[in-house]
């Protein structure tokens, strides 16, 4: 029953983008359910970026709508920057800075003044140190962190307003077994009540985290829905099977 009530929290209308002539988002409709975490899939240059990028109202897109908790990412884009948390390839820690700089730095942006006065801006930044574990690298300046701790700090930043929303384009990319294990914790612990879409090119990490999954080919979605879906769909077992079959399909 419950499972039926739940809100779109997230949903596309033939959204796209054009580079020229380049259609790097080709118009995709999907809806991501409230506290699902949705993992879109696909080659390089698929437009999995480009999606993200425009639903944190980094990007404009060329057509098509898109909205966060039904709010329009075009016309209301104060409020949507208020419910989304990106994290971002070329993430936007700045690496002169300090760990807890960085996060000073983007609670001062994020939250907003008249709820928050110095000394809730600072526990809040308290508190998400603590939840990423970052307390002991904390005065350390950004630039010296291992690429782990990078994503982690990056996780971190995205999360300092409490959003509604998070979108994690490739979080664990490079990092070493253990470091992508203990990342797929955190993001665990974040997605208690939120809604998450992530980008990813190892299969595992989809399967291991996402409620549903959707598969991006040349700026279109071509497939979505659970992995037995999927695997229904597709007459293959496993992400990584379902994903070659349908990727290798469309390139023959
Ligand atoms: N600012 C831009 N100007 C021109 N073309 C762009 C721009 N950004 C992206 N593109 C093109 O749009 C397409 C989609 O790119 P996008 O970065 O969204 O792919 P992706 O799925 O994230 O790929 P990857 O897995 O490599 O990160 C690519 O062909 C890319 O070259
Ligand atoms: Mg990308």
């Amino acid at each position: 029953m419950e499972m039926n009530q739940k809100k779109d929290m997230i949903r596309l209308d033939n959204l796209s983008k054009h580079y020229g002539t380049k259609k790097a988002v080709d118009g995709i409709s999907l809806t991501v359910k409230e506290g699902e975490m949705l993992a879109l899939l696909g080659v390089n240059g698929a437009g999995k970026s480009t999606t993200i990028k425009m639903l944190s109202c980094l990007t404009k897109p060329s057509g098509g709508t898109a909205k966060v908790d039904g709010h329009d990412i075009s016309k209301e884009q104060t409020l949507v920057k208020e419910l989304v948390g990106v994290s971002t390839q070329d993430t936007a820690i700045a690496r002169n800075l300090t760990v807890e700089e960085n996060l000073n730095f983007m609670a001062g942006i994020y939250l907003d003044p008249k709820q928050y006065d110095k000394k809730k801006r600072r526990e809040r930044v308290e508190e998400v140190l603590q939840d990423f574990k970052l307390d002991e690298v904390r005065k350390m300046k950004s630039s010296k962190l291992s690429g782990g701790w990078q994503r982690r700090l990056s996780i971190a930043m995205a999360m300092i307003g409490n959003p509604k929303v998070i979108l994690l384009d490739e979080p664990t990319l490079g990092l070493d077994v253990l470091a992508r294990r203990e990342l797929w914790r955190e993001i665990e612990k974040i997605k208690k009540n939120r809604t998450i879409i992530l980008t990813t090119h190892y299969m595992e990490e989809a399967q291991e985290l996402a409620d549903k999954i959707a598969i991006m080919i040349s700026g279109k979605i071509v497939m979505t829905g659970t992995l037995e879906e999927l695997e229904e769909k597709t007459g293959q077992k496993g992400l990584e099977n379902i994903f070659v079959s349908v990727a290798e399909g469309d390139r023959a």
